[in-house]
């Protein structure tokens, strides 16, 4: 693995903002999937209204969430095997974080499918309270890539 140290070379810069631009796009999507959840939720299930959420978040997972999150995971990766991973406290907690945001990331594409299926497997409550998830881990984890506390 060591040996995979500083193999980007003169394209490391450039691989870091890719991964920057990939982050938002995934970030994006991942506050407003859960919003649309909560308006999907409004909408009576059969409805016109409801079939109108169901297509918006088919194609944001699809068009945006989904990709993105894939060339955040290779682009972060192809980073981190450059860096090295010994001694690099702050990237396993932060790999641990993104490991279990893009679980929670899995869970809401699962909601979707529920919900299409006229499913209100939840609490409105509950769902309220998810919305601040991705707020809670774009902290965290800027703070553990930019200030490397540990
Ligand atoms: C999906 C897995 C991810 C991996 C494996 C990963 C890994 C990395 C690595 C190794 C770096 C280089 C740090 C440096 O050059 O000092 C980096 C930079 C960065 N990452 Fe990620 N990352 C991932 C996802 C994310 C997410 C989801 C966010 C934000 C919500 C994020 C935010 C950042 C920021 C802000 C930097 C720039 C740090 C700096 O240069 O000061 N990353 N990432």
């Amino acid at each position: 693995m060591d040996g995979l140290i500083g193999w980007l070379g003169g394209a490391y810069p450039w691989v870091k903002a890719a991964h920057l631009i990939f982050v938002i796009f995934w970030m994006a999507g991942m506050f407003m999937l859960p919003r649309f959840l909560v308006y999907h939720m409004a909408a009576a299930p059969g409805s016109a209204e409801e079939a109108l959420w169901i297509e918006r978040e088919r194609r944001l997972l699809r068009i945006i969430i989904d990709p993105a999150m894939a060339i955040v995971w290779i682009l972060g990766l192809a980073l981190a095997f450059n860096i090295g991973f010994a001694g690099q406290g702050w990237l396993h907690a932060k790999l641990a974080i993104v490991f279990l945001f893009s679980g929670y990331h899995g869970w809401l594409a699962g909601l979707t499918k529920k919900f299409a299926r006229g499913e209100r497997p939840l609490a409105e409550r509950t769902l309220r309270i998810a919305n601040e998830v991705p707020s809670l881990v774009t902290i965290a984890v800027v703070i553990l890539a930019v200030v490397k506390p540990f």
